[in-house]
């Protein structure tokens, strides 16, 4: 199957990329991500290892996708921690904390950046800081091996939901682009394509930065899935058409009663699914669970700049990147766990 390249690795000063523990931290390397701003126009990858670099990447989406953004924030923070020169433990890690702080402070809304970071911090053991260097290189291809591993659990388990021939529509970008492997939601329709179903894949536009008609669709159509864009506004006229029995999509952060945040327009589309009694699932890793949080009016939701969306001075914007679909409205959530079904 014709994946993209991959759109998170480690890349060492021989030119050798990593995406499983296995690179050794003495040598110089770099975080080595698809600029996804410039995609589909022309595949262009972007070297980083400086924070400030990480930061605007993972803010302007050059790097973007829940997963995603874990796995390159926690590579990220490799790249940085190699670059430290105190040999002195406690300032080594003084300083590396600050770092994960800022690299944090990028995105606010997809749990998986603070829970990457954390975990790197967490794995911190040795006693020398070139032990905790690498240390800190295991643990970060350690996060993208998983990703990777559990973005195939997810479309296992996923297909269940699949039948040949079938219309399903999705929303945003929660493919291969947007993770370490090939996807949450588009994993199972990966599956399904191997498996010889012809799918029949509708993908929301997404506005305003357009990770559906740019992202999704070049990804699928370059998979071999046949996939139609659609406008967000056209996707209710889709399920009424019947077009589509199934919508799958992905999630930035679930809340412990269920509540999801997800791309902006993602709530409206589960209104639209819930009056056209179409299944509505959301697929996502385990980690994008956020326990600490009762309900969804918890999470923080990005307010992105006015010029996304502004075409007329003068005119107020108001542009929030994420929208929160109240638990009632999702049939279930398909994690590398399996599908848990609403009762
Ligand atoms: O602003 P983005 O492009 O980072 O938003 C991405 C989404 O909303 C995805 O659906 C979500 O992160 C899941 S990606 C597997």
């Amino acid at each position: 199957m014709n994946l993209p390249p991959p759109t998170v690795q480690w890349l060492d000063d021989s030119g050798t990329a990593f995406r499983a523990p296995g690179a050794d931290a003495s040598r110089p390397g770099v975080l080595d991500i698809i600029d996804q701003t410039r995609l589909p126009q022309s595949l262009h990858r972007l070297h980083l290892s400086d924070q400030k670099e990480i930061h605007a990447a993972i803010s302007r989406l050059c790097v973007r996708g829940a997963p995603a953004i874990g796995c390159a924030a926690a590579l990220g923070l490799a790249a940085c921690a190699q670059r430290l020169t105190t040999t002195d433990q406690a300032e080594f890690r003084r300083q590396l904390e600050h770092t994960a702080a800022f690299l944090n402070s990028s995105r606010p809304t997809a749990v998986n950046l603070s829970w990457a970071l954390q975990r790197c911090l967490n794995c911190l053991t040795a006693d020398h800081v070139p032990a905790l260097k690498q240390q800190l290189l295991d643990e970060a291809l350690a996060i993208l091996a998983e990703d990777i591993s559990l973005c195939e659990a997810i479309g296992k388990h996923g297909l269940q939901l699949l039948q040949p021939g079938q219309g399903v529509l999705t929303h945003c970008n929660a493919g291969a682009l947007a993770t370490g492997g090939c996807g949450t939601a588009l994993a199972p329709l990966y599956a399904a394509h191997q498996a010889g179903y012809r799918l029949k894949v509708f993908s929301n536009e997404t506005r305003p930065l357009l990770q559906g008609s740019r992202l999704t669709a070049w990804e699928l159509s370059r998979a071999g899935i046949e996939v139609t864009t659609i406008c967000d506004s056209m996707a209710a006229q889709v399920m009424r058409e019947g077009l589509v029995s199934l919508v799958l999509v992905g999630a930035d952060r679930v809340a412990a009663n269920g509540d999801t945040a997800n791309k902006i327009s993602t709530y409206q589309l589960a209104i639209s699914a819930n009056y056209h009694r179409i299944p509505f699932y959301v697929a996502m890793p385990y980690s994008t669970i956020d326990r600490s949080l009762h309900s969804g009016q918890e999470i923080p939701i990005e307010q992105r700049s006015p010029d996304e969306i502004s075409h007329c001075q003068g005119a107020k914007v108001y542009n929030p990147a994420f929208d929160v679909t109240p638990y009632e409205l999702i049939s279930g959530y398909i994690t590398e766990r399996g599908i848990c079904r609403k009762p």
